[in-house]
């Protein structure tokens, strides 16, 4: 039976409370997150930390307990909460590969495993796939279908028009020797040491660090600062600027003193807008490492990993990461962490932590992989001839699949309006010359969501499942996910000539966005109309 929460604990004994209190595990580090982040009140007892559990049970009863009963009333008694993978934490929703790089509208694995794999439930009564099959993802994004496939033992087409989606699709996917990958990132490691160790950059940084530790644990203690502002002791706007201003004399005359050069004169690409000089030149300086190597596989993993690396160093503050407001090139205050923080000045960290970070989740997608085919074009899968694409990568596997056939379609299209899928990624475009398709994007933001551009996306969609269809089974089952606010769903069947058979509501909880309002999307099952 879950105790009463009526009294004072240890971290660690709150850990083990809130675990059995909400069903799934809460570590120490949870707690102290909340802790730390001024949601719940640190209070010491003989000189140990402790909790009150009260407070921590009406923590969780606002911010837990009520929303599944409030998100039903605002979206319907269907929604079905199993599918919000609430049970899971932030480590299996991001497994292995799936984190190999960052990708605003990628589904999470377990959804698509949900549909893939051969277990029935409540709401999914029957088996809509099975080992051997062939899938096929028209928008595949980041390669979430694909990964998954792959894990299921069901072989997978990804098609999209973003020429780095399919490359990190492709990364996700692709087998490795990891001996050579370890060896090239090691080559590459000591090469930038020594090309550092010309660099002011490092003092310069270890100065700057000691002087915002000094500012910091005087001016925004941990954690009675968060806590003061969260009961509006302190007003966070008024006094974040203040200390703002009052620190940028000290960081000033340290630029000048290292001789920093900060922004570009004359920015007219996303790197010059976005990437102060030294940060650029250690990008160049990697890049070119990179291309020196000569296993392709490796070379494009590698190139994927400097990608994730090269967002880590925009010059923003990290509370702007995901939606860039204008570059910051000094010292500010940061809301997300409640202190003065600084910008990046070199991306040796982030690339350290992230070419670790590789080889680990491709040695544990190693140990699952399947020994299937998994296949990724660029194209618009508008118009794209499957086959004959399939066939300049993977002859086998394309006439497998003008033997079998494509059993169905699991994916997600674009939503209308709401995503640039180029522009998101703009810095490696910048940093790889890829060529651009903009224009070919089905629903892209910069075409609004007005009566035009719905009406063109109804044509974009319904026009990729004419085209696909050419390749499916009789009887296949498209799945597709969306967020139909605008109920164009029905009219983009009827276009392609199938019914829409079943729907599945599912409530997405973790977004990124700003607005954490109640939200669905719709996991539409269409088949081709009688
Ligand atoms: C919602 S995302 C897919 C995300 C994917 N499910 C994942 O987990 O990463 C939609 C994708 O459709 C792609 N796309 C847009 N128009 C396209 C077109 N005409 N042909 C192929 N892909 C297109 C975009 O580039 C984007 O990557």
């Amino acid at each position: 039976m879950v105790q009463e929460a009526n009294d004072f604990v240890s971290i660690k004994e709150a850990s083990k409370w809130a675990s059995e209190y909400l069903g799934k595990h809460v570590t120490t580090s949870n707690i102290s997150y909340l802790i730390q982040y001024g949601r719940i009140e640190k209070h010491e007892s003989k000189g140990n930390t402790v909790i009150s559990l009260n407070e921590l049970s009406q923590y969780y009863k606002r911010y837990t307990g009520s929303r599944k009963e409030e998100w039903r009333q605002q979206l319907g008694h269907e929604l079905n909460w199993s599918l919000s993978f609430d049970q899971y934490k932030e480590s299996e929703t991001t497994k292995h590969v799936h984190r190999l790089h960052p990708y605003k509208g990628k589904f999470i694995p377990q959804l698509v495993e949900y549909f893939l794999d051969d277990h029935t439930d409540d709401f999914k009564k029957s088996v809509y796939f099975n080992r051997g099959d062939i899938i096929l993802d028209p928008f595949v994004g980041s390669g979430t279908t694909l990964v998954q496939s792959n894990e299921l033992g069901i072989h997978a087409i990804g098609i999209d028009i973003s020429s780095f989606n399919v490359m990190i699709s492709g990364c996700k996917t692709r087998k490795y020797n990891i001996d050579i990958v370890e060896n090239e990132v090691k080559r590459i490691n000591e090469k930038l040491n020594e090309f550092l160790a010309c660099s002011k950059t490092d003092e310069f940084e270890k100065i700057l660090l000691k002087e915002l530790s000094d500012f910091n644990t005087k001016y925004f203690p941990v954690p009675e600062y968060k806590y003061k502002v969260r009961i509006g002791e302190v007003d966070e706007k008024k006094y974040g600027r203040a200390k703002e201003i009052e620190f940028l004399p000290i960081y000033n005359s340290l630029v000048e003193k290292y001789g920093i050069k900060l922004a570009h004169e004359n920015p007219r690409s996303f790197m010059d807008t976005w990437f102060i000089q030294q940060i650029r030149n250690e990008i160049d300086f990697v890049r070119n490492e990179i291309s020196k190597i000569r296993d392709t596989s490796t070379r494009k993993l590698l190139a994927v990993t400097l990608s994730r690396t090269i967002r880590s160093c925009r010059a923003t503050t990290h509370a702007d990461l995901a939606t860039l407001n204008k570059p910051i090139t000094t010292t500010y205050y940061c809301r997300k962490h409640g202190k003065i923080c600084k910008p990046l000045f070199s991306i040796k960290k982030w690339w350290n932590t992230y070419s670790k970070d590789t080889i680990k989740r491709i040695a544990q997608f190693d140990m699952l992989r399947t020994d299937t085919k998994q296949v990724c074009i660029t194209g618009d899968s508008k118009s794209i001839n499957i086959i004959d694409q399939v066939r300049t990568i993977d002859p086998d596997f394309a006439n497998l699949i003008m033997h079998k056939r494509i059993n169905g379609i699991f994916s997600s299209p674009p939503y209308v309006g709401l995503i640039d899928y180029h522009e998101q990624h703009a810095y490696a475009y910048d940093t790889f010359g890829f060529a651009r398709n903009d224009d070919l994007e089905i629903g892209p933001m910069f075409k609004g969501q007005g009566p035009e551009a719905r009406q063109s996306y109804i044509e974009g969609i319904s026009d990729v499942l004419l085209n696909c269809k050419k390749y499916l089974i009789d009887g296949y089952s498209v799945f597709l996910v969306a967020n139909d606010k605008y109920n164009i769903y029905p009219a983009i069947a009827e276009r392609a000539g199938m019914v829409i058979v079943d729907k599945f509501l599912r409530p997405v909880l973790n977004r990124t966005e700003k607005d954490k309002g109640a939200y669905s999307e719709i996991i539409f099952h269409l088949k081709e109309k009688n």
